[in-house]
């Protein structure tokens, strides 16, 4: 699959859950979890939908297992780090190592994405679509 629809579609499922937990706090009016629900929103939705619309404006690196690891470590770092800030906000503080390693976890996926758009000038750009009569 192509980075930019697995970052799309991930970016949703994330998007729900965010979402459902914003209406659950809501309609409980029990703001604990808050911490856990603008992470995961921020992380897993905005977050990756934009890694996707760079992806997809990068052609070259829709295929690339670099750009996949990338999305790949961010998904799985965003998981974990809102399940370890929700266990925290709940006074679990043994998640407090799982709060880290995802912490890095998410440092490393940036740093790999940071590599990809300062090299993203040298990648082959797409060719220019011209427009027909009849469009
Ligand atoms: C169904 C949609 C959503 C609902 C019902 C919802 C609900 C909530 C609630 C009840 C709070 C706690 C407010 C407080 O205690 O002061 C909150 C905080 C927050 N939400 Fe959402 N939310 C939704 C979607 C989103 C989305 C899409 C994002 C980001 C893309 C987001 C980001 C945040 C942030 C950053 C905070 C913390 C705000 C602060 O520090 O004052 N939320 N949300």
């Amino acid at each position: 699959m192509k980075t930019s629809s697995t970052s799309f579609k991930v970016a949703c499922l994330f998007a729900i859950a965010g979402l459902s937990m914003g209406i659950g706090m809501a309609a409980s009016q029990d703001h604990t979890l808050m911490p856990a629900h603008a992470h995961l929103n921020l992380l897993g939705w905005v977050s990756l939908f934009l890694f996707g619309v760079f992806y997809r404006l990068h052609p070259a690196l829709e295929t690339s297992r670099l750009a996949m690891t990338q999305i790949v470590v961010w998904s799985v770092g965003t998981a974990f780090l809102t399940v370890a800030v929700a266990a925290l906000h709940l006074g679990h503080a043994a998640f407090e190592p799982v709060a880290a390693v995802s912490a890095l976890l998410l440092l490393g996926s940036l740093g790999l994405f940071s590599v990809l758009v300062f090299r993203s000038g040298k990648l082959p750009q797409p060719a220019a679509r011209v427009m027909t009569a009849a469009e």
